[in-house]
């Protein structure tokens, strides 16, 4: 058993739910780390010895960014289809047949490189847990190779064949859906952990909410848990439809009703919005208020949904200053949504908060203040605190 002690923390963020926006925040602290967990923490002052001690100079520390939605595993480009998009053509899904094609094409050791290479931004970043979603396959063998490759890099692994109907299938979309609730489902269970659909009656490419019912249930029923992609692109049967199947996490919410709302709100303690201002910047779509679905007691998440269409961020701290900006939320609200709010949607509780027992995920800031990651908006301040030497 090996112990470090990180000292010199002008202010250590717990997100333990204690204080103003539940941030837990102290100054002038120490984290002990035993053999990858938190062993304890508090007051400089009071800090046991360690084998090892690590100063970050009173710099911020503060859990991990749990980036709960994001699809990297694909290759190819689509930077002319933001730029057409910033000239005017909106979005409408039909992009990811390109990514599609792209994916389908490169060998297992392309993709797997690309993955790494995603992987390694995000811990650049902060990013210290990560989902990652299939779906750029859309064959069984397609598919199934996604999320073994995403499997070696992360436990949060998200089927989504039903991300759109492949073009193959456009004539004979109930085929598809039957190929993705049973065949494909079957062959990727040993994968994911999750599955998750694209449910947009806005895109003839997505799925409506009775195929996207068909789709979760199957993934339900074969052990999995239940994410979905909902109200993106206008009002949608998205949201109603998580909460009544009480998925993890419904992503997007970028056009809710008033019942929507008050849906997320009732079912709190089950379903996640999870919001993703990268999309809505790299779409020119709305901003959803954040601050309002607080108010409403609404449990929200923030991750960036990093993918080759809507969003090709990988930065954490891109979204949380976006949140901060753009969707109402003060700069706390934004870190810990994009921490214990996005560990929530995963349903951990041993990422995305400080404690005793939880797993040291530390993140630094080149600051002194978590305020820092949305007034310092695009300066490369975050990064991942590597405790082995
Ligand atoms: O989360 N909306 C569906 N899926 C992705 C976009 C994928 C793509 O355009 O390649 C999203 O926005
Ligand atoms: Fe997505």
């Amino acid at each position: 058993m090996s112990s470090t002690v990180v000292t010199g923390i002008g202010e250590l963020v717990t997100c333990d739910g204690t204080g103003a926006d539940g941030l837990g925040v102290q100054a002038d602290a120490a984290v002990v780390v035993e053999d990858g967990f938190v062993a304890w923490l508090g007051p400089q002052a009071a800090a046991p010895a360690a084998d090892r001690r690590l100063d970050v100079g009173g710099r911020a520390v503060l859990p991990g960014f749990v980036d709960s939605h994001a699809h990297l595993v694909f290759a190819g480009d689509r930077g002319d289809e933001f730029a057409a998009r910033m000239a005017g053509t909106p979005y409408d899904g039909g992009g990811i047949g390109v990514s599609v094609a792209a994916t389908r094409a490169a060998t297992d050791d392309e993709l797997r490189a690309l993955l790494a290479a995603r992987v390694a931004e995000m811990r650049a970043q902060g990013t210290t847990t990560v989902e990652v979603k299939s779906g750029y396959g859309l064959t069984v063998e397609d598919e199934v190779r996604a999320l073994r490759i995403a499997r070696e890099l992360t436990t949060e692994t998200t089927f989504l064949g039903a991300h759109v109907v492949p073009a193959e299938y456009a004539a004979d979309r109930a085929a598809y859906v039957d190929l993705v609730t049973g065949p494909m489902l079957e062959a990727v269970t040993p994968y994911a952990r999750w599955v998750d659909v694209f449910c947009e009656p806005h895109s003839a490419h997505a799925f409506t909410a009775e195929e996207a019912r068909a789709v979760l249930t199957a993934g339900r029923a074969a052990g999995l848990g239940l994410r979905v992609h909902g109200n993106q692109l206008g009002p949608g049967p998205g949201v109603q439809l998580a909460v009544e199947l009480g998925a993890a996490s419904v992503d997007h919410c970028t056009f809710l009703s008033a019942a929507d709302v008050d849906a997320l709100a009732d079912a709190a303690g089950t379903t996640v919005a999870t919001l993703l201002p990268g999309v809505e910047f790299s779409t020119r779509s709305p901003y959803p208020d954040a601050a309002a679905l607080l108010r409403a007691g609404v449990g929200i998440a923030l991750a960036t949904d990093c993918n080759p269409g809507t969003c090709y961020s990988s930065s954490m701290p891109f979204v949380i200053a976006l949140a901060v900006r753009e969707m109402g939320l003060t700069p706390g609200q934004a870190v810990y949504a994009a921490t214990a709010g996005s560990a929530r949607s995963l349903r951990r509780d041993d990422i995305g908060r400080l404690a005793v027992g939880a797993r040291a995920d530390l993140t630094v800031l080149d600051a002194p203040s978590h305020v820092h990651l949305s007034y310092r908006a695009g300066v490369p301040i975050a990064r991942t605190l590597e405790l082995e030497a």
